[in-house]
């Protein structure tokens, strides 16, 4: 990583957005679990570490803590929130538990001018979310800034700097200036992160380790697994097999528009699937939410297993894993450790001894989609919200059948196109209809009719813990269920989902 940063993970749910705030500074930045070694670390010569926030509290017996010569290696550290308080318990200090804690937006004042806080006005605006505080000061350390409590200390001989407020979060009005203090300044960290040398140095390593190998990948039309085919098709052309299976349970045209996207537009390889006789066989009866998952996850790995024994000579597996993945995979307990329990399935077949690929382990979503633009994917395909992996089996409530499918196929392709149409798809995170199993009455003409109610539901969030439904224009929604309910034979019926992640989810299954 050579003269990047560093940010040890306590658990805070804003750790990935300091390593992308670094990143978009052109520096590299690394996430690692608190209790990395002291040499490891070391051994990445990193120009700066950041201690992040987390949910502990640092008396308690079992709180997260690092070794204290952490601070004596001579490497500028920056702790945040959590990493404040750790800092002034190891050092000396003091910390003691708040009456009521910090949430939210708070002024700070700096009360000492310091390399941190270059060019930062004396008052700003700053985002809080604490229990504890500070109460005395390590020996050598100067209070910076206040807002109700101590919310910045500091110790310049040493490099050290605390805040107890978040600076990667966009409320905080200076924020961003101070982690560019930190990281420019104080660090005196390189540029040394650019997308375009990392194709470059992507391509040349996937073709040094493949050599004239042949690899498989699991294509699904998400963005994930299609900017790591086409990288990977950058480096070693037709070496690479892609396998598109058809659950049937995707969204309307899917298949044909994979075939068309990346095998005309990219020449990949690619062997299409006809699966969804198989899913919906299974799936007759099943009405059990998890049970549907299962179902669908067991058959999606059996498929992809037999198709790529099609493929025997094939020597690697290649996946779509990105950063944050292998950030949740490493994360120590905390709230940023509540992993989605839902990973997209993905079959490896375990007898023909298949290296991993992973072409995108470095890059976070936003660097993904940057990557992909680069490589020359529309900008339409690497935008696309999230599907989960079990599809419209999760969409489809109680029992699926193939009727079922496509009137919500045809109905969710309405909304879709809709919201292009209306340049909102790319204000929303995640978009789609779900189909209900009951009847109601309506009339179409002169005719009384009994069909389905189709729900449309909308989500904005960032990081899919937490969510806000859509606030949609009456127009638009009015609109969306018109054409639903005149196009899509099957719904007599059209509701918007209002209800916000927790306590409902984005899903409905
Ligand atoms: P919920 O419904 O839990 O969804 O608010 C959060 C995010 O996870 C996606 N999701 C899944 N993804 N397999 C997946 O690959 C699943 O079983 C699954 N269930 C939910 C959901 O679409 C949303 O983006």
């Amino acid at each position: 990583m050579n003269k990047g940063i560093i940010i040890l993970d306590f658990g805070s749910q804003y750790n990935q957005l300091i390593g992308r705030r670094i990143r978009e500074m052109e520096v590299y930045s690394e996430i690692l679990p608190f209790n990395t070694s002291l040499e490891e670390i070391n051994s990445k010569n990193p120009a700066g570490i950041i201690l992040s926030g987390g949910p502990s509290s640092v008396n308690s017996p079992d709180a997260h803590l690092v070794e204290k010569e952490l601070f004596e290696l001579g490497i500028p550290v920056l702790g945040i929130c959590y990493g404040m308080q750790l800092t002034a318990h190891l050092l000396g200090g003091n910390v003691k538990k708040g009456e009521k804690g910090e949430y939210g937006k708070a002024t700070l004042e700096i009360t000492k001018s310091n390399p941190l806080f270059t060019g930062v006005s004396r008052f700003s605006t700053v985002w809080m979310s604490h229990f504890d505080e500070v109460e005395t000061l390590p020996e050598n350390f100067e209070i910076s800034a206040k807002s109700g409590v101590i919310a910045g200390i500091f110790n310049e001989k040493k490099n050290i700097y605390c805040v107890q407020f978040h600076p990667e979060v966009s409320h905080s009005e200076f924020g961003a200036k101070m982690l560019e203090n930190f990281v420019f300044q104080i660090c005196k960290a390189e540029k040394n992160w650019k997308l375009t040398n990392y194709i470059e140095k992507t391509v040349a390593e996937i073709r040094e380790k493949v050599g004239n190998d042949k690899v498989i990948l699991g294509l699904s039309g998400g963005v994930d697994s299609s900017v790591a085919a086409v990288l990977i098709h950058k480096a070693i052309g037709d070496q690479l097999q892609c396998i598109f299976v058809d659950t049937g349970l995707l969204r309307k045209d899917e298949g044909k528009k994979v075939m068309e996207n990346y095998g005309e537009h990219f020449h990949m390889n690619i062997d299409m699937v006809d699966a969804s006789e198989r899913f919906l066989s299974k799936l007759a009866g099943v009405s059990d939410p998890e049970e549907k998952r299962k179902i669908i996850g067991r058959e999606f790995v059996a498929v992809f297993d037999e198709e790529s024994h099609k493929f025997e000579g094939a020597k690697f597996l290649a996946q779509g894993t990105i950063y944050p993945d292998v950030i949740e995979s490493q994360s120590v307990k905390g709230p940023s450790a509540v992993i989605k329990s839902h990973h997209n399935v993905g079959g490896l077949p375990e007898e023909m001894k298949l290296q991993l690929l992973e072409p995108l382990r470095e890059l976070f979503k936003d660097e993904v989609r940057k990557v992909g633009e680069e490589l020359g994917i529309p900008h339409h395909l690497v935008y696309r919200h999230p599907f989960p992996g079990p599809g419209l089996g999760i969409r489809v409530l109680g029992e699926v059948d193939a009727e079922k499918v496509k009137i919500l196929q045809e109905a969710d392709d309405i909304f879709i196109e809709e919201l292009y149409k209306n340049e909102l798809y790319e204000k929303v995170s995640q978009a789609f209809v779900v189909l209900l199993p009951v009847k109601s009455v309506g009339v179409m003409g002169d005719e009384r009719t009994y069909e389905y109610t189709a729900v449309v539901r909308s989500a904005n969030t960032t990081d899919f813990m937490t969510a806000t439904f859509s606030h949609f224009p009456w127009e638009f929604l009015e609109n969306v269920s018109n054409r639903i309910i005149n196009e899509v034979k099957g719904i007599n019926r059209v509701a918007y989902d209002i209800s916000s992640k927790p306590p409902a989810t984005i899903e409905w299954e």
